[in-house]
């Protein structure tokens, strides 16, 4: 008997015809829950389309004695969203879970990056997350339950060469995650981010043959299992996963330096550019109005604003 249990609850993993949404969808199915398997079917750069990647996820999770339906719909355009989570309700009359995993690559250094690279891999990886989010938070508001997981990548949160478009797409995922874990916290809903890392077609050729022995998509799957599960008590936060190891990513925000003089001068600046740079004080916040809680706090100390009564 697993810990991990998804008896009666339905979840849509996006782009699970291979690599690591397949993994999600077979351990999910093995856990429970029924799965939407969506996946357009096409290769890497998101060219062409076919219906066999999800049936074949679908095929081997029924094989196995679980539960799934496929969708061929894409996440790039509001209606293959809206299609998507209709095609959960259809099949399994409730969405309990999301797991925002498709993806493409347009690689490009930024000097030569062209507008239909920015858009197409904006479409799928940011605006999908937005295309899939919306109607399944509708649904999960509706019964007062919901696991979002969106797909980030250190691309977009540290940084890769020649992934601008990527890891611009894939650090906005963060963004939307935050807020639905705010505006969800009081419907039951929580919203996390997961930053893989996998051999997968999309790493074919980067990772070497080490770390391609090493990072088999299946170790990442724990983490997007458990975050899609109602067993997860965390929202608002950001997982590593692969190659067995998980960690947890923060955007942190130090107190920084306070000018005692208004305004503050470039020179000022300059002068004092390690105090705002230290990470002595760095903390994790909750939300945009902490920061504002902390600039009071430095205020009142400064004698800029009365203290509290
Ligand atoms: N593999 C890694 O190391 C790694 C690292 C960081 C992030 N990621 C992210 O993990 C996710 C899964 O990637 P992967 O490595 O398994 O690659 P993958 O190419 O094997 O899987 C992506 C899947 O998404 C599907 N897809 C693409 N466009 C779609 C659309 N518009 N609608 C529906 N489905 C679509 C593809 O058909 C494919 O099956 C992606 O979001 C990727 O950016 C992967």
């Amino acid at each position: 008997m697993s810990l991990i249990e998804f008896e009666g609850r339905s979840v849509i993993v996006t782009g699970a015809g291979g690599g690591l949404g397949r993994e999600y969808a077979l351990v999910l199915a093995r856990h429970g829950a029924r799965v939407l398997v969506n996946d357009l079917g096409g290769g890497v750069s998101g060219d062409g389309g076919s219906t066999s990647m999800a049936d074949a996820v679908v095929a081997e999770i029924k094989a196995a004695g679980g539960q799934a339906a496929a969708c061929y719909d894409s996440v790039a355009t509001p209606e293959g969203g809206r299609a998507i989570v209709s095609a959960a309700m259809d099949a399994f009359n409730q969405v309990d879970a999301v797991i925002h995993n498709a993806g493409i690559l347009r690689d490009r250094s930024l000097a030569s990056m062209t507008p239909d690279e920015v858009d197409g891999v904006l479409d799928v990886h940011l605006r999908g997350g937005f295309n899939v989010t919306i109607p399944a938070f509708a649904r999960m508001k509706e019964a007062a339950y919901g696991r979002i997981v969106l797909t980030s990548s250190s691309s977009g949160l540290l940084g890769n060469f020649g992934q601008a478009n990527y890891g611009a797409a894939k650090t906005g995922l963060v963004g939307l995650a935050h807020v639905a874990a705010i505006e969800g916290a009081r419907h039951g809903i929580l919203a996390n981010v997961i930053a893989p890392g996998a051999r997968t077609r999309m790493t074919e050729g980067l990772l070497g043959p080490e770390m391609d022995q090493l990072l088999d998509p299946a170790q990442v799957a724990a983490m997007a299992v458990y975050l899609a599960s109602p067993q997860c008590t965390q929202t608002h936060e950001i997982f590593s996963a692969g190659g067995g190891r998980f960690a947890r990513y923060v955007l942190g925000l130090n107190d920084g330096w306070y000018a005692p003089q208004h305004p503050a001068s470039p020179d000022d600046v300059l002068q004092h550019i390690d105090e705002i740079r230290d990470l002595d004080t760095l903390q994790v916040y909750e939300s945009g109005a902490d920061e504002m809680a902390v600039l009071r706090r430095m205020a009142v100390a400064a004698g800029m604003l009365p203290a509290p009564s």
